[in-house]
Protein backbone atom coordinates (compact mmCIF):
# COMPACT_ATOMS: atom_id res chain seq x y z
CA UNK A 1 0.00 0.00 0.00
CA UNK A 2 1.14 3.43 -0.79
CA UNK A 3 0.95 6.27 1.59
CA UNK A 4 -1.99 7.76 1.73
CA UNK A 5 -2.62 11.00 0.89
CA UNK A 6 -6.09 11.85 0.95
CA UNK A 7 -8.64 12.32 4.64
CA UNK A 8 -11.89 13.29 5.26
CA UNK A 9 -13.30 13.41 9.02
CA UNK A 10 -16.87 12.96 9.75
CA UNK A 11 -17.64 14.83 13.00
CA UNK A 12 -20.91 13.52 15.42
CA UNK A 13 -22.04 15.00 19.06
CA UNK A 14 -21.12 18.30 20.21
CA UNK A 15 -19.23 21.17 19.34
CA UNK A 16 -15.97 20.24 20.84
CA UNK A 17 -15.84 17.08 18.42
CA UNK A 18 -16.19 19.42 15.77
CA UNK A 19 -13.10 21.34 17.49
CA UNK A 20 -11.07 18.25 17.79
CA UNK A 21 -11.96 17.46 14.30
CA UNK A 22 -10.93 20.87 13.22
CA UNK A 23 -7.77 20.35 15.15
CA UNK A 24 -7.64 16.72 13.74
CA UNK A 25 -7.68 18.61 9.76
CA UNK A 26 -4.65 20.64 10.47
CA UNK A 27 -2.64 17.41 11.92
CA UNK A 28 -3.44 15.66 8.61
CA UNK A 29 -2.12 18.89 6.80
CA UNK A 30 0.80 19.07 8.23
CA UNK A 31 1.92 16.16 7.28
CA UNK A 32 1.00 16.71 3.44
CA UNK A 33 -2.21 14.82 3.49
CA UNK A 34 -5.15 16.98 1.47
CA UNK A 35 -8.96 16.63 2.09
CA UNK A 36 -10.65 14.40 0.12
CA UNK A 37 -13.52 15.51 -2.69
CA UNK A 38 -15.71 13.40 -0.72
CA UNK A 39 -15.66 10.57 2.21
CA UNK A 40 -15.90 8.03 -0.62
CA UNK A 41 -12.62 9.21 -1.85
CA UNK A 42 -11.02 9.53 0.96
CA UNK A 43 -7.55 7.26 1.46
CA UNK A 44 -7.89 7.65 5.63
CA UNK A 45 -11.33 8.45 7.14
CA UNK A 46 -11.80 9.58 10.55
CA UNK A 47 -15.05 8.80 12.73
CA UNK A 48 -14.82 10.96 15.06
CA UNK A 49 -17.63 9.67 17.37
CA UNK A 50 -19.77 10.52 20.23
CA UNK A 51 -21.30 8.53 23.03
CA UNK A 52 -23.83 10.96 24.59
CA UNK A 53 -26.88 9.13 23.50
CA UNK A 54 -29.22 5.69 22.61
CA UNK A 55 -26.74 3.27 20.15
CA UNK A 56 -24.05 5.48 19.97
CA UNK A 57 -21.56 2.38 19.51
CA UNK A 58 -23.72 0.51 16.92
CA UNK A 59 -24.26 3.72 14.75
CA UNK A 60 -20.23 3.84 14.72
CA UNK A 61 -19.86 0.34 13.63
CA UNK A 62 -22.51 0.88 10.86
CA UNK A 63 -20.66 3.90 9.93
CA UNK A 64 -17.64 2.27 9.28
CA UNK A 65 -19.65 -0.38 7.29
CA UNK A 66 -20.75 1.78 5.03
CA UNK A 67 -17.39 2.61 4.29
CA UNK A 68 -16.94 -0.33 2.04
CA UNK A 69 -16.56 0.86 -1.77
CA UNK A 70 -18.16 -1.32 -4.57
CA UNK A 71 -15.54 -2.49 -5.68
CA UNK A 72 -14.84 -4.12 -2.00
CA UNK A 73 -12.48 -1.74 -1.29
CA UNK A 74 -11.79 0.51 1.77
CA UNK A 75 -10.54 3.34 3.54
CA UNK A 76 -8.25 3.14 6.50
CA UNK A 77 -10.76 3.92 9.17
CA UNK A 78 -9.70 5.56 12.15
CA UNK A 79 -12.26 5.49 14.81
CA UNK A 80 -11.83 8.52 16.87
CA UNK A 81 -14.03 10.55 19.82
CA UNK A 82 -16.26 9.06 22.47
CA UNK A 83 -17.42 5.72 21.27
CA UNK A 84 -13.18 5.12 20.66
CA UNK A 85 -12.64 5.96 24.45
CA UNK A 86 -15.56 3.92 25.39
CA UNK A 87 -14.99 0.87 23.22
CA UNK A 88 -11.33 1.01 23.11
CA UNK A 89 -9.67 -2.20 21.81
CA UNK A 90 -13.01 -4.26 22.07
CA UNK A 91 -13.65 -1.77 18.43
CA UNK A 92 -11.39 -3.89 16.82
CA UNK A 93 -12.89 -7.34 17.93
CA UNK A 94 -16.26 -5.93 16.70
CA UNK A 95 -15.11 -4.54 13.11
CA UNK A 96 -11.92 -6.18 11.08
CA UNK A 97 -12.13 -2.66 9.05
CA UNK A 98 -11.12 -0.89 12.11
CA UNK A 99 -7.49 -0.15 11.47
CA UNK A 100 -6.87 2.25 14.47
CA UNK A 101 -8.75 3.79 17.45
CA UNK A 102 -7.80 6.73 19.16
CA UNK A 103 -9.73 8.38 21.75
CA UNK A 104 -10.16 12.49 22.40
CA UNK A 105 -6.92 13.06 24.87
CA UNK A 106 -4.76 11.05 22.11
CA UNK A 107 -5.88 12.26 18.74
CA UNK A 108 -2.30 14.51 18.58
CA UNK A 109 -0.69 10.53 17.77
CA UNK A 110 -2.73 10.03 14.51
CA UNK A 111 -0.30 10.60 12.14
CA UNK A 112 2.11 8.31 14.15
CA UNK A 113 -0.52 5.61 14.22
CA UNK A 114 -1.57 5.83 10.37
CA UNK A 115 2.58 4.97 10.07
CA UNK A 116 1.78 2.16 12.48
CA UNK A 117 -1.18 1.29 10.41
CA UNK A 118 1.22 1.00 7.12
CA UNK A 119 3.25 -0.85 8.87
CA UNK A 120 0.96 -3.40 9.41
CA UNK A 121 -0.56 -3.05 12.92
CA UNK A 122 -3.70 -1.88 14.50
CA UNK A 123 -2.85 0.65 17.18
CA UNK A 124 -5.04 1.61 19.87
CA UNK A 125 -4.32 4.67 22.05
CA UNK A 126 -7.64 5.54 24.60
CA UNK A 127 -5.10 7.37 27.44
CA UNK A 128 -6.14 10.16 29.01
CA UNK A 129 -3.19 12.13 29.43
CA UNK A 130 -4.69 16.03 30.14
CA UNK A 131 -3.30 18.37 28.09
CA UNK A 132 -0.45 16.14 26.18
CA UNK A 133 -2.56 16.90 22.64
CA UNK A 134 -2.24 20.47 22.49
CA UNK A 135 1.11 20.84 22.43
CA UNK A 136 1.65 18.75 20.09
CA UNK A 137 -0.64 19.94 17.39
CA UNK A 138 0.14 22.82 14.81
CA UNK A 139 -0.33 26.50 15.12
CA UNK A 140 -3.78 27.28 13.99
CA UNK A 141 -4.03 28.95 10.62
CA UNK A 142 -7.00 29.80 8.77
CA UNK A 143 -10.35 29.22 10.96
CA UNK A 144 -13.94 29.86 9.85
CA UNK A 145 -15.25 33.69 10.70
CA UNK A 146 -16.77 31.94 13.66
CA UNK A 147 -14.28 29.77 15.44
CA UNK A 148 -14.26 27.35 18.63
CA UNK A 149 -11.43 27.40 21.44
CA UNK A 150 -11.53 24.51 23.44
CA UNK A 151 -10.39 25.79 26.82
CA UNK A 152 -11.10 23.25 29.26
CA UNK A 153 -12.16 19.60 28.88
CA UNK A 154 -13.49 16.88 30.77
CA UNK A 155 -15.99 16.37 34.25
CA UNK A 156 -15.95 16.13 37.55
CA UNK A 157 -19.37 16.47 38.49
CA UNK A 158 -20.37 13.05 37.35
CA UNK A 159 -24.22 13.14 37.00
CA UNK A 160 -25.39 10.18 37.01
CA UNK A 161 -27.01 9.99 33.57
CA UNK A 162 -23.75 11.22 31.79
CA UNK A 163 -20.96 9.30 29.83
CA UNK A 164 -18.68 12.17 30.01
CA UNK A 165 -16.54 11.80 32.94
CA UNK A 166 -15.72 8.59 31.44
CA UNK A 167 -14.93 9.29 27.84
CA UNK A 168 -13.31 12.65 28.65
CA UNK A 169 -11.54 12.19 31.76
CA UNK A 170 -10.72 14.66 34.25
CA UNK A 171 -11.72 18.16 34.29
CA UNK A 172 -8.74 20.35 33.28
CA UNK A 173 -8.71 23.66 32.48
CA UNK A 174 -5.68 24.63 29.62
CA UNK A 175 -3.27 27.58 30.94
CA UNK A 176 -4.05 30.85 29.97
CA UNK A 177 -1.00 31.74 28.18
CA UNK A 178 -1.85 28.67 25.61
CA UNK A 179 -5.62 30.20 25.13
CA UNK A 180 -4.11 33.62 24.46
CA UNK A 181 -1.82 32.33 21.59
CA UNK A 182 -4.31 30.12 20.23
CA UNK A 183 -7.08 32.81 19.87
CA UNK A 184 -4.23 35.55 18.77
CA UNK A 185 -3.30 33.03 15.95
CA UNK A 186 -7.40 32.39 14.64
CA UNK A 187 -8.07 36.44 14.94
CA UNK A 188 -4.96 36.98 13.04
CA UNK A 189 -6.16 33.82 10.58
CA UNK A 190 -9.68 35.89 9.63
CA UNK A 191 -11.93 34.27 13.32
CA UNK A 192 -14.42 37.56 14.36
CA UNK A 193 -15.98 35.30 16.83
CA UNK A 194 -14.96 32.43 19.34
CA UNK A 195 -16.77 30.30 20.49
CA UNK A 196 -14.94 29.36 24.05
CA UNK A 197 -15.52 25.87 24.69
CA UNK A 198 -16.02 22.95 27.45
CA UNK A 199 -17.98 20.72 28.87
CA UNK A 200 -18.20 22.73 32.32
CA UNK A 201 -16.48 25.58 30.75
CA UNK A 202 -17.39 28.09 33.11
CA UNK A 203 -15.17 25.98 35.52
CA UNK A 204 -12.25 26.73 33.54
CA UNK A 205 -9.56 28.77 36.09
CA UNK A 206 -5.97 29.53 36.06
CA UNK A 207 -4.17 30.52 39.46
CA UNK A 208 -6.80 33.05 40.09
CA UNK A 209 -7.79 33.60 36.40
CA UNK A 210 -11.50 32.91 35.86
CA UNK A 211 -13.57 32.51 32.92
CA UNK A 212 -14.99 36.01 33.25
CA UNK A 213 -11.08 37.20 33.19
CA UNK A 214 -10.10 35.39 30.20
CA UNK A 215 -13.25 36.83 28.52
CA UNK A 216 -11.73 40.43 29.34
CA UNK A 217 -8.20 39.52 28.66
CA UNK A 218 -9.61 37.46 24.88
CA UNK A 219 -12.29 41.04 24.19
CA UNK A 220 -9.60 43.59 23.22
CA UNK A 221 -7.83 41.74 20.88
CA UNK A 222 -8.27 43.52 17.19
CA UNK A 223 -10.35 42.33 15.05
CA UNK A 224 -12.66 39.90 17.38
CA UNK A 225 -15.76 40.82 17.29
CA UNK A 226 -18.03 38.72 19.68
CA UNK A 227 -17.18 36.16 22.37
CA UNK A 228 -19.33 32.99 23.39
CA UNK A 229 -19.16 30.28 25.81
CA UNK A 230 -20.72 27.02 26.45
CA UNK A 231 -21.36 24.64 28.47
CA UNK A 232 -21.81 26.28 31.44
CA UNK A 233 -22.81 24.47 34.47
CA UNK A 234 -25.46 26.60 37.25
CA UNK A 235 -23.36 25.97 40.17
CA UNK A 236 -19.73 27.54 38.60
CA UNK A 237 -21.63 30.60 37.41
CA UNK A 238 -19.64 32.76 39.34
CA UNK A 239 -20.25 37.06 40.49
CA UNK A 240 -18.12 37.76 38.10
CA UNK A 241 -18.48 36.09 35.25
CA UNK A 242 -22.50 37.44 35.58
CA UNK A 243 -20.56 40.65 35.77
CA UNK A 244 -19.12 40.33 32.59
CA UNK A 245 -22.94 39.47 30.83
CA UNK A 246 -23.29 43.40 31.95
CA UNK A 247 -19.97 44.77 31.14
CA UNK A 248 -18.30 43.48 28.42
CA UNK A 249 -20.13 44.63 25.54
CA UNK A 250 -18.16 41.80 23.06
CA UNK A 251 -19.64 39.14 25.43
CA UNK A 252 -23.07 37.76 23.16
CA UNK A 253 -26.03 38.18 25.14
CA UNK A 254 -26.85 34.13 25.14
CA UNK A 255 -26.39 31.88 28.05
CA UNK A 256 -26.71 28.39 27.58
CA UNK A 257 -27.47 27.17 31.15
CA UNK A 258 -28.58 23.53 31.44
CA UNK A 259 -31.12 22.69 33.68
CA UNK A 260 -32.01 19.12 32.84
CA UNK A 261 -35.32 18.85 34.98
CA UNK A 262 -37.44 20.68 37.46
CA UNK A 263 -38.01 18.45 40.35
CA UNK A 264 -35.70 18.85 43.22
CA UNK A 265 -36.37 15.28 43.55
CA UNK A 266 -34.76 14.06 40.10
CA UNK A 267 -32.19 17.13 40.44
CA UNK A 268 -31.08 15.29 43.12
CA UNK A 269 -31.11 11.42 41.91
CA UNK A 270 -29.72 13.04 38.40
CA UNK A 271 -26.29 14.46 41.27
CA UNK A 272 -26.80 17.66 40.33
CA UNK A 273 -25.65 19.46 43.09
CA UNK A 274 -28.74 22.44 43.08
CA UNK A 275 -32.11 22.75 43.36
CA UNK A 276 -34.68 24.35 40.85
CA UNK A 277 -35.08 26.96 42.89
CA UNK A 278 -30.89 27.47 43.10
CA UNK A 279 -31.14 27.44 39.50
CA UNK A 280 -33.73 30.11 39.02
CA UNK A 281 -31.99 32.35 41.06
CA UNK A 282 -28.87 32.29 38.81
CA UNK A 283 -31.04 32.91 36.08
CA UNK A 284 -32.55 36.16 38.01
CA UNK A 285 -28.68 36.73 38.69
CA UNK A 286 -28.19 36.81 35.21
CA UNK A 287 -31.22 38.73 33.77
CA UNK A 288 -30.53 41.22 36.21
CA UNK A 289 -26.86 42.27 35.10
CA UNK A 290 -28.12 42.05 31.59
CA UNK A 291 -31.97 41.95 30.63
CA UNK A 292 -31.18 41.03 27.07
CA UNK A 293 -29.67 38.23 27.35
CA UNK A 294 -31.53 34.92 25.47
CA UNK A 295 -31.82 31.61 27.23
CA UNK A 296 -30.90 28.56 26.58
CA UNK A 297 -31.03 24.99 28.24
CA UNK A 298 -30.40 21.33 28.19
CA UNK A 299 -33.53 19.17 29.37
CA UNK A 300 -33.73 15.61 29.85
CA UNK A 301 -37.29 13.82 30.08
CA UNK A 302 -37.71 10.84 31.73
CA UNK A 303 -34.87 9.89 34.15
CA UNK A 304 -35.39 6.93 36.14
CA UNK A 305 -38.00 7.41 38.69
CA UNK A 306 -39.95 10.68 36.97
CA UNK A 307 -43.60 10.79 37.97
CA UNK A 308 -45.90 12.99 35.95
CA UNK A 309 -45.69 15.21 38.85
CA UNK A 310 -42.17 15.60 38.41
CA UNK A 311 -41.98 15.99 34.56
CA UNK A 312 -44.57 18.59 35.41
CA UNK A 313 -41.84 20.52 37.56
CA UNK A 314 -39.73 20.45 34.49
CA UNK A 315 -42.63 22.04 32.36
CA UNK A 316 -42.81 24.77 35.42
CA UNK A 317 -39.35 25.52 35.60
CA UNK A 318 -39.36 26.37 31.29
CA UNK A 319 -42.51 28.16 32.09
CA UNK A 320 -40.68 30.29 35.03
CA UNK A 321 -37.37 31.04 32.93
CA UNK A 322 -38.29 31.66 29.32
CA UNK A 323 -36.13 30.06 26.69
CA UNK A 324 -35.28 31.72 23.69
CA UNK A 325 -33.79 28.11 22.63
CA UNK A 326 -33.63 24.52 24.57
CA UNK A 327 -32.73 20.96 23.49
CA UNK A 328 -34.83 18.30 24.70
CA UNK A 329 -33.65 14.88 25.43
CA UNK A 330 -35.40 11.39 26.20
CA UNK A 331 -33.04 9.79 29.05
CA UNK A 332 -30.86 7.25 27.45
CA UNK A 333 -29.14 4.01 29.31
CA UNK A 334 -25.09 5.06 29.20
CA UNK A 335 -23.47 1.69 29.80
CA UNK A 336 -21.42 2.34 33.44
CA UNK A 337 -23.65 5.31 34.57
CA UNK A 338 -25.31 5.23 37.74
CA UNK A 339 -28.70 5.99 36.37
CA UNK A 340 -28.50 2.80 34.02
CA UNK A 341 -29.28 0.63 36.64
CA UNK A 342 -31.21 2.40 39.01
CA UNK A 343 -34.88 0.98 39.32
CA UNK A 344 -38.20 2.47 38.12
CA UNK A 345 -36.92 2.85 34.37
CA UNK A 346 -39.50 5.06 32.54
CA UNK A 347 -41.14 3.27 29.82
CA UNK A 348 -40.65 4.32 25.90
CA UNK A 349 -43.76 5.51 25.08
CA UNK A 350 -43.80 7.67 28.24
CA UNK A 351 -40.62 9.04 27.54
CA UNK A 352 -41.69 9.51 23.92
CA UNK A 353 -45.27 11.38 24.96
CA UNK A 354 -43.52 13.99 27.46
CA UNK A 355 -40.69 14.75 24.98
CA UNK A 356 -43.61 15.70 22.65
CA UNK A 357 -45.22 17.87 25.43
CA UNK A 358 -41.82 19.39 26.41
CA UNK A 359 -41.03 20.34 22.56
CA UNK A 360 -44.32 22.16 21.91
CA UNK A 361 -43.84 24.06 24.89
CA UNK A 362 -39.83 24.96 24.13
CA UNK A 363 -41.07 25.69 20.52
CA UNK A 364 -43.68 27.98 21.29
CA UNK A 365 -41.01 29.88 23.92
CA UNK A 366 -38.62 30.16 20.67
CA UNK A 367 -41.07 31.54 18.35
CA UNK A 368 -42.38 33.91 21.26
CA UNK A 369 -38.93 35.19 21.43
CA UNK A 370 -38.00 35.58 17.93
CA UNK A 371 -41.07 37.42 17.41
CA UNK A 372 -40.37 40.13 20.04
CA UNK A 373 -37.32 41.09 17.98
CA UNK A 374 -39.38 41.51 15.23
CA UNK A 375 -38.94 45.43 14.22
CA UNK A 376 -35.93 46.21 16.46
CA UNK A 377 -32.56 46.69 15.03
CA UNK A 378 -29.75 44.36 15.51
CA UNK A 379 -25.96 43.29 14.17
CA UNK A 380 -25.12 40.06 12.52
CA UNK A 381 -22.04 38.34 11.59
CA UNK A 382 -22.40 37.20 8.00
CA UNK A 383 -21.29 33.69 8.30
CA UNK A 384 -22.77 31.72 4.98
CA UNK A 385 -24.16 32.27 1.75
CA UNK A 386 -27.86 31.70 1.62
CA UNK A 387 -29.98 29.26 -0.62
CA UNK A 388 -31.16 32.40 -3.34
CA UNK A 389 -29.73 34.47 -4.87
CA UNK A 390 -28.26 37.50 -3.54
CA UNK A 391 -29.28 36.18 -0.14
CA UNK A 392 -26.54 35.45 3.11
CA UNK A 393 -26.90 34.37 6.09
CA UNK A 394 -25.48 35.78 9.35
CA UNK A 395 -26.02 35.08 13.35
CA UNK A 396 -27.92 37.49 15.69
CA UNK A 397 -25.99 38.40 19.06
CA UNK A 398 -28.93 36.21 20.31
CA UNK A 399 -27.59 33.09 18.33
CA UNK A 400 -30.26 32.93 15.57
CA UNK A 401 -29.90 32.88 11.91
CA UNK A 402 -30.91 35.99 10.03
CA UNK A 403 -31.54 35.69 6.44
CA UNK A 404 -30.92 38.96 4.89
CA UNK A 405 -30.41 40.30 0.81
CA UNK A 406 -27.26 42.07 0.35
CA UNK A 407 -23.98 41.72 -1.04
CA UNK A 408 -21.57 41.79 2.24
CA UNK A 409 -19.83 39.07 2.33
CA UNK A 410 -18.57 36.25 4.61
CA UNK A 411 -17.24 37.85 8.04
CA UNK A 412 -18.58 41.15 7.77
CA UNK A 413 -20.74 42.72 11.09
CA UNK A 414 -23.82 43.83 9.24
CA UNK A 415 -27.09 46.29 11.11
CA UNK A 416 -30.09 45.09 9.64
CA UNK A 417 -33.49 46.00 10.80
CA UNK A 418 -35.60 42.30 11.49
CA UNK A 419 -38.62 42.40 9.70
CA UNK A 420 -40.05 38.19 9.90
CA UNK A 421 -40.05 35.52 12.89
CA UNK A 422 -39.58 32.38 10.92
CA UNK A 423 -39.89 29.39 13.04
CA UNK A 424 -36.22 28.43 13.79
CA UNK A 425 -34.77 32.19 12.21
CA UNK A 426 -35.65 35.45 11.84
CA UNK A 427 -35.30 37.52 8.27
CA UNK A 428 -33.96 41.07 8.19
CA UNK A 429 -32.98 43.86 5.71
CA UNK A 430 -29.91 45.51 5.35
CA UNK A 431 -29.60 49.24 7.28
CA UNK A 432 -25.93 49.46 7.12
CA UNK A 433 -22.63 48.30 6.68
CA UNK A 434 -20.01 47.26 8.64
CA UNK A 435 -21.39 50.50 10.63
CA UNK A 436 -19.74 51.63 14.20
CA UNK A 437 -22.27 51.77 16.62
CA UNK A 438 -22.98 49.37 19.41
CA UNK A 439 -25.60 46.30 18.12
N1 LIG B 1 -29.56 10.62 28.09
C1 LIG B 1 -30.16 11.70 27.54
N2 LIG B 1 -29.58 12.90 27.45
C2 LIG B 1 -28.33 13.04 27.95
N3 LIG B 1 -27.51 14.09 28.02
C3 LIG B 1 -26.36 13.70 28.60
N4 LIG B 1 -26.41 12.40 28.92
C4 LIG B 1 -27.65 11.96 28.53
C5 LIG B 1 -28.31 10.71 28.60
N5 LIG B 1 -27.74 9.65 29.16
C6 LIG B 1 -27.88 15.43 27.55
C7 LIG B 1 -27.85 16.43 28.69
C8 LIG B 1 -26.61 17.21 28.39
C9 LIG B 1 -26.58 17.17 26.87
C10 LIG B 1 -25.26 17.46 26.26
O1 LIG B 1 -26.97 15.84 26.59
O2 LIG B 1 -29.00 17.24 28.61
O3 LIG B 1 -26.66 18.54 28.88
FE1 LIG C 1 -20.66 13.24 22.79
FE2 LIG C 1 -20.07 14.05 25.21
FE3 LIG C 1 -18.17 13.05 23.72
FE4 LIG C 1 -19.20 15.45 23.11
S1 LIG C 1 -18.03 14.89 24.96
S2 LIG C 1 -18.77 13.81 21.70
S3 LIG C 1 -21.36 15.14 23.71
S4 LIG C 1 -19.97 11.96 24.50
Amino acid sequence: MTAPRTFAIKSFGCQMNVYDGERMAELLGAEGMTPAASGAEADVVVLNTCHIREKAAEKAYSEVGRLRREDGTRPVIALAGCVAQAEGAEAKRRSKAIDLVVGPQAYHRLPQMLREVEAGARPVDTDLPPLDKFAALPRRRRAGVSAFLSVQEGCDKFCTYCVVPYTRGAEVSRPLGDLLDEAAQLVEGGTRELTLLGQNVNAWEDGSETLATLIRRLAPLPGLERIRYTTSHPINMADDLIAAHAEVPELMPYLHLPVQAGSDRILKAMNRHHTAADYLAVIARVRAANPAIALSGDFIVGFPGETEEDFAATLQIVEQVGYASAFTFKYSARPGTPAATMGDQVPEAVKDERLQRLQALVMEQSRRFNASKVGTETRILVDRVGRKPGQMIGKSPWLQSVFVDTDAQIGDMIDVRLTAALPNSLAGELIARNSKQAA
